[in-house]
């Protein structure tokens, strides 16, 4: 597994990334023609960079990705195109870009589907779904519902969230840093992925080593049984698109 820990101006961050993994031009380029122009949205390059590297650790058939907000869908291209034997949904739930989204990445085989990542998240507990990286990326103010998610790591499966950026970062944000700080401090387990910017702006993942870890760390039995409990409509797992 690799235990990424880096913090550097955003350039050299970038050169130590590409020095691990110099697929990145190759794959950056194709995901980049895919997608189209950069978005304020999109992760930022060396972001980019780690994610892709991150993800080709589960490059294997039996492996599943998936990422919470898509955006145009250059993360998911990163992503998928670093690790192209394995499954890779994203959600988006927003219409217009869901629509850009599957324009762009279909054709990589990218599943991208319209649920918000709650109701999606109480689909893959009814199914047992499972995953081997889940990347974080949606609704930051309310990151915190996203955290039970880490229920649905495989062993050794890494939990990645962007924005990890404290205040006075240059991409501050606080519900993120926050939600994050807290869930490391509450489950006793030191973040095991950093990659930050001289100014604090970063990405930071957890691995899942041990199945027996669960959030929230007292109430998981809890959480599950009230999820399956409550009535939610979802669309049927299938592999593919799905439409709305
Ligand atoms: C920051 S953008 C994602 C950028 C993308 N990961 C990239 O770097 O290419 C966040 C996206 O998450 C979507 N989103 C917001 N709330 C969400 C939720 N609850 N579940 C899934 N996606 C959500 C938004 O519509 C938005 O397009």
């Amino acid at each position: 597994m690799n235990n990424l820990q880096l913090r550097a101006e955003r350039a050299k961050l970038l050169k130590q990334i590409v020095e691990l993994y110099p697929e990145w031009k190759r794959i950056d380029n194709e995901a980049r023609r895919l997608v189209g122009p950069r978005s304020k949205r999109e992760v930022w390059l060396e972001q980019g960079a780690a994610i892709a590297y991150l993800a080709s650790q589960y490059d294997r058939p039996d492996a599943d990705i998936l990422e919470i907000g898509a955006c145009q869908g250059y993360s998911a291209a990163l992503m998928k195109l670093a690790a192209p034997q394995a499954t890779v949904t994203t959600l988006e739930p927003h219409g217009d870009r869901r629509r850009r989204v599957r324009a762009a990445v279909g054709s990589l085989g990218v599943t991208v589907r319209a649920e918000r990542s709650t109701i999606f998240l109480r689909y893959c507990v009814e199914e047992g779904q499972k995953y081997d990286l889940i990347f974080v990326d949606g609704d930051h103010a309310k990151v915190r519902d996203d955290l039970p998610y880490w229920n649905l790591l495989r062993p050794d499966g890494l939990f990645l969230h962007h924005d990890y950026s404290p205040p006075g970062s240059k991409r501050e944000c606080r519900p993120v840093w926050e939600a994050i700080n807290t869930f490391a401090s509450e489950l006793g387990h030191p973040i095991d992925v950093l990659v930050q910017d001289d100014s604090g702006v970063g990405l930071a993942g957890f691995y899942r080593h041990d199945i027996r870890e669960v959030w929230p760390p007292s109430q998981t039995t809890r959480t599950v049984q009230a999820l399956d409990s409550e009535t939610h409509e979802c669309a049927p797992m299938e592999k593919g698109f799905h439409h709305d």
